[in-house]
């Protein structure tokens, strides 16, 4: 199937490693030309968007939770690789711990890097579709934790996943008629960085409640994302599809 993706120009927001990378490289297959955006892994981002190649790729640096910084994110991509057409917002910060440890800061910079960036994100990228009458795609990455809460202790992190799935509805809804597209998806555990220890730790546990039965591969979500992102998917808006192994069904 034809994702009509050739040339489209994307920012994965955290792209640099984790499942950020896969969806860069997973773009990248389809012809789409990618925004690299990274806040602290620079080197990964440098080596990622080298090995696409130029004028195919761009390292784009900004901290998604700082205000200043994503207006630049945009500029910066437009001027490596042209006007944005897809939006992934995969940048997140999951702290861990018992709810009595979380201080207010820590809940805090949760939701400004989780849900205030990528709002922030989806305005000024909406904001610029409108400038030049554009059709665009946004994929929001959110989580199971969303629905089910985490057994093993996220709680601003799962909260700040709610609100972005309630942030895809409301926007799906406002800028539907504009031709703008705006999906979630729920990953369960991915063998990423995020999860790698607390998966080795625990997994007799959590195997026992995914029916599938393993942990997800970075790959088997970054398909789901493409998809979503692309015109291939043109009858979708306001979804948020579940990519967990049956952890989650609904
Ligand atoms: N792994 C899982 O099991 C799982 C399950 C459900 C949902 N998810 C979601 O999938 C997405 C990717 O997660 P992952 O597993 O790949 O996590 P990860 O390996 O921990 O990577 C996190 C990514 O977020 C970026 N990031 C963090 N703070 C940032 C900021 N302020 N500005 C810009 N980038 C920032 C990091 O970039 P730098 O290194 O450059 O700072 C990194 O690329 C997240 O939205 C996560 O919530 C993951």
């Amino acid at each position: 199937m034809d994702l009509g993706l050739q040339d489209k120009v994307v920012l994965v927001t955290g792209g640099s490693r984790g499942l950020g990378a896969v969806i860069c490289r997973m773009f990248a297959a389809e012809g789409a030309r990618v925004g690299v955006n990274y806040c602290r892994s620079r080197a990964e981002a440098e080596a990622l968007a080298g090995g696409i190649g130029s004028g195919r790729a761009a390292p784009i640096p900004g901290d998604i939770g700082r205000e200043a910084d994503i207006a630049a994110i945009f500029d910066r991509l437009e001027q490596a690789l042209g006007p944005v057409d897809v939006l992934v917002n995969n940048a997140a910060h999951c702290p861990g711990g018992p709810l009595e440890k979380y201080t207010r800061a820590e809940w805090e910079h949760t939701f400004a890097v989780n849900v205030t960036g990528a709002f922030r994100a989806a305005q000024e990228f909406i904001l610029r579709l409108r400038a030049r009458r554009a059709p665009g795609w946004i994929v929001n990455i959110a989580s199971t934790s969303a629905f089910l809460g985490s057994t093993s202790g996220h709680l601003p992190y799962d909260a700040s996943k709610g609100a972005l799935i309630s942030m895809t509805h409301a926007l799906a809804r406002e800028v539907a008629r504009e031709g703008i597209h705006v999906n979630s998806v729920a990953p369960g555990m991915v063998l990423t960085e995020m999860v790698a220890k607390v998966w080795e730790a625990r997994k007799e546990q959590y195997l026992a409640r995914i029916p599938l039965h393993r942990i997800a591969q970075p790959e088997e979500v970054a398909r789901v994302v493409v998809f979503l992102a692309s015109p291939a998917a043109s009858y979708m808006t306001g979804a948020t599809v579940d990519v967990s192994g049956g952890l989650l069904m609904h």
